[in-house]
């Protein structure tokens, strides 16, 4: 798995291929390598970014985060 922070945007999460998306006691498996998380606070719908950061001017740095097993 891979997360890429966006400049001004959104977290774009690079997936195996499929996840598991639990909100309250609701639970789903989606099918879907890729996916952006907002972090922004204004999209409407929360937990994915649906674009509203740019009318927001949100503002924030890049960076990338990637995962790996421990030896
Ligand atoms: S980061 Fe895109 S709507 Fe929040």
């Amino acid at each position: 798995m891979k997360l890429t922070v966006r400049e001004n945007g959104s977290i774009l999460v690079e997936t195996n291929g499929s996840y598991v998306l639990r909100i309250g006691d609701q639970e789903q498996t989606l099918e879907k390598a890729r996916f952006s998380l907002c972090r922004c606070g204004h999209s409407a719908q929360k937990p994915f970014c649906d674009g509203a950061h740019k009318a927001a001017g949100f503002e924030a740095p890049a960076c990338e985060i990637e995962f790996q097993p421990l030896p």
